[in-house]
């Protein structure tokens, strides 16, 4: 397919919802997933797209009753741990964005260690984002740019503000997609989205398959991305 994206951004959403159709606890669905994003990383790379970020945890997931937070912390604890050899394997680049500040000391650990371990490779940049929030990363960016006493004002530019995100190597993302029939953001890359295309589907996250990314890749292929300029015939 011609006029793919590099930089693809899912907020796998529908879970709970998916679980419950068929008389399942919510962890059912969840645990479902991850099955789900292993499939789609594979899908990606035959695409040869080089980057995928995915909202796993938000900021705001914590209101959710404790056992639901706890089960959430577990889950991406052990698949951190259980899929490393196998990401590394596959040349897959892993970084976790979001506050790490508020996570288990357990968890940093194995993020240290993912992130450490598959830092060389290139095929995919696997971003997960995992405590985040746009609004948090904007806030702890300001926090770190106040911190500097010598940065001047006139300093302050886009270029300087994405230093500063968790993780600047990450390239601005162009394309969302957003499963489980919500059309909202919730919180998800505020900065880096600036200009990305957004794609909005019904199907539950646990039931995101091959034909569906490829439907939504299709309906990127097809977009015309102006960034604020006139394009097109019609402009010339
Ligand atoms: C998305 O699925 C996963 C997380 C937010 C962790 P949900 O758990 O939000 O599932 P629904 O939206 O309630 O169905
Ligand atoms: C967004 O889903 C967060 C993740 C997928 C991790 P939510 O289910 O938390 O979003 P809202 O509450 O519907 O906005
Ligand atoms: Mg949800």
């Amino acid at each position: 397919m011609q006029n793919l994206p590099d930089h693809v951004a899912i907020i796998m959403d529908g879970n709970g919802r998916w679980a419950k159709k068929q008389n399942m606890p919510r962890t059912y669905g969840h645990k479902k997933g991850v099955e789900v994003l292993k499939d789609t990383v594979k899908s990606l790379i035959k695409y040869e797209i080089t980057s995928l970020t995915v909202y796993a945890f938000s900021t705001e997931n914590w209101k959710r009753p404790p056992k639901e937070v706890k089960y959430l912390m577990g889950l991406f604890s052990q698949t951190i741990e259980r899929e490393a050899a196998e990401l590394d394997e596959q040349d897959i680049k892993i970084n976790i964005i979001g506050r790490r500040a508020e996570l288990d000391q357990k968890i940093l650990k194995k993020i240290e260690k993912i992130e450490k371990l598959t830092e060389d490779n290139d095929k995919l940049i696997l971003n997960i984002a995992f405590n985040y929030g746009g609004r948090a990363e904007i806030i702890d960016v300001i926090k770190k740019l106040k911190a500097d006493k010598n940065l001047k004002p006139e300093e302050i530019t886009q270029k300087l503000v994405s230093k500063y995100l968790y993780n600047p190597t990450i390239s601005d993302v162009e394309f969302i997609i957003r499963t489980g029939g919500d059309k909202r953001i919730s919180n998800f890359l505020l900065w880096e989205s600036a200009y990305a295309e957004l794609y909005f589907t019904d199907k539950y996250w646990p039931e995101f398959d091959e034909k569906e990314l490829n439907k939504a890749l299709k309906s990127f292929a097809i977009r015309q991305r102006k960034f604020g300029a006139l394009t097109g015939e019609a402009d010339q």
